[in-house]
């Protein structure tokens, strides 16, 4: 049986990207973001997963206007690097588990979720951002991300978004399915995207420091509760990209405290800065108990 041991939290900022790729990671203003992920580095070199299956949102990378689904799994078997900004990121192409991945929409589809199959796709910085964050420098012998990636990738971009209701249960579908594979893996589920912030509008360079570390709490503590915000809330309170964090409430059910009573997970990590770029950067590591 596969398993999910962990779940991983984190924005996506591209600036990161590009502050990374251009060797600016010594400069003050980036060195307090990056301190933040120290821990999760060597964290992640000890609990190297088989897979990771990673929720994040397109920018108008892979999908546009013409075409936008709510929910969609990638089941290729790699991902070219695309981006909008900077342009496409000099990281290596990731890897995809396309057994795994028709597994869990076979499972999940069947479990009411009606997931867009996608067998082709570029991932832009929010997933390459995460990714980068979490694993620091590649092996140069192998020059490549650790481990497969599932993409999962959810409509924040273009109105109407989904409920945080409908990502927590889809995490929990996402579990029973992941748990139903046959083979011994190690799966991780990340959550990515948020915190506070907004790009456009009157309230550009919104941030919300109080509600940013109040969602971290209700997201360990009680997650099902605040699942029910309306995403009218966040999009009041952290700005109209904030609605990105609706994400990690899909990598949050799908953690072993829901539905089985087992025990709250152990928070290994927190971290929470202000400012990377226009965005509040949040980041946590839970454990499954
Ligand atoms: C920024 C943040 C984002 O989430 C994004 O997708 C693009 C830009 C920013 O902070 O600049
Ligand atoms: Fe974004």
């Amino acid at each position: 049986m596969a398993r999910i041991t962990a779940s991983v939290y984190t924005s996506h900022v591209p600036a990161i990207g590009a502050a990374l790729d251009l060797g600016k990671t010594a400069e003050p203003y980036w060195q307090k973001v990056f301190s933040g992920y120290d821990f999760s580095k060597q964290w992640l070199k000890q609990r190297r997963p088989d897979v990771i299956f990673l929720v994040f949102n397109d920018h108008a990378t892979a999908f546009s206007l013409e075409m936008i689904p709510t929910f969609a799994i990638g089941t290729a078997a790699e991902y070219a690097v695309a981006d909008e900004g900077w342009g496409p990121r000099p990281v290596p192409k990731v890897k995809g588990h396309p057994e795994l991945a028709s597994h869990i929409a076979q499972s999940v589809i069947q479990d009411d979720f009606d997931l867009t199959i996608v067998n082709k796709m570029d991932v832009d910085h929010g997933l390459t951002v995460p990714l980068s964050l979490m694993c620091g420098a590649l092996d140069p012998a192998t020059g490549a991300w650790p481990c497969p990636v599932i993409p999962f990738a959810v409509n924040v971009v273009q109105y109407p978004v989904p409920s945080g209701r409908r990502c927590f249960n889809l995490g929990r579908a996402i579990r029973k399915a992941i748990k139903s594979y046959d083979e011994p893996l190690n799966v991780q589920i990340w959550g990515t995207g948020g915190m506070s912030h907004q790009l456009q509008g009157p309230r550009a360079g919104l941030i919300n420091k109080d509600w940013d570390n109040r969602f971290l709490d209700r997201l360990i503590a009680e997650p099902a509760k605040l699942a029910e915000m309306p995403h009218i809330d966040y999009v009041r309170e952290a700005g109209s990209e904030g609605i990105e964090l609706v994400m990690w409430l899909i990598a949050r059910g799908a953690m072993s405290d829901i539905d089985e009573g087992g025990a709250p997970p152990k928070v290994a990590h927190r971290f929470y800065h202000v400012p990377a770029s226009n965005t509040a950067v949040g980041h946590l590591i839970l454990e499954n108990a």
